[in-house]
């Protein structure tokens, strides 16, 4: 079973997660774990300026993604950080360009899943995966959120994202907090979840 994860990342929260996803999907047998990137959009010198240019070269080693590889996969579980509270542009630049595959109806039945980063507690995290399911379910996939059998989603010892829709962090207005162990622990449980679902779902 081939699953991909595919995020984008600005300041590296997104990516910390992604990582985390990838760790718990590993965790299921025979499934083929795959990290992508979607293109980058903003011009050098703005991404200089904002400290971005530092913050992305600890994953500039993940591949980009192409469209094509949607249909090569199994499951897909798209990571993107809020942007007034909604996926940001350059992961929705990448979806707009899936009309060949939704032709071709090439991702009816895989499994889409998504997590987000936001900088508040509530700047929009459920907003944001919940409008990236409708162009999920545009293309005919089956949607997986993160099932309240992970408990850590109900915590009130500490703030902490995550929901039933899909594992989340809180990167603060600053971006100085990165995801804590609670957050991690539901990204690896939301890979794992997916990669259970998808293997079962390849058999039939
Ligand atoms: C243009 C823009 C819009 C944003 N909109 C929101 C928002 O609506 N709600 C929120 O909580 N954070 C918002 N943020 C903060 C980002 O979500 C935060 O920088 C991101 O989660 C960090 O993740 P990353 O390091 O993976 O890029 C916004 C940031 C930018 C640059």
């Amino acid at each position: 079973m081939k699953l991909k994860i595919i995020f984008y990342s600005m300041y590296g929260h997104t990516y910390h997660m992604a990582e985390a996803v990838a760790e718990g999907a590993r965790e299921v047998e025979d499934t083929e774990v795959e990290l992508l990137q979607v293109p980058e959009l903003v011009p050098d010198e703005i991404l200089e300026l904002s400290g971005a240019k530092q913050a992305r070269a600890a994953f500039a080693h993940v591949p980009v993604a192409e469209p094509d590889d949607l249909a090569d996969a199994d499951a897909v579980i798209f990571g993107t950080p809020t942007r007034f509270g909604n996926m940001c542009a350059q992961m929705r630049n990448f979806l707009d360009q899936t009309g060949l595959l939704w032709a071709q109806n090439a991702l009816v039945g895989k499994v889409g899943s998504v997590f987000t980063s936001s900088g508040l507690q509530h700047g929009g995290q459920e907003t944001t995966i919940i409008s990236f399911h409708t162009t999920l379910l545009h293309h005919g996939m089956v949607i997986v959120g993160l099932p309240y059998t992970e408990v850590r989603q109900t915590t009130m010892e500490e703030i902490t994202g995550g929901s039933p829709y899909g594992a989340s962090t809180i990167a603060a207005p600053d971006g100085s907090r990165m995801p804590s162990e609670n957050e991690l622990a539901m990204a690896r449980f939301q890979g794992r979840h997916v990669a259970t679902i998808a293997a079962k779902l390849v058999r039939t």
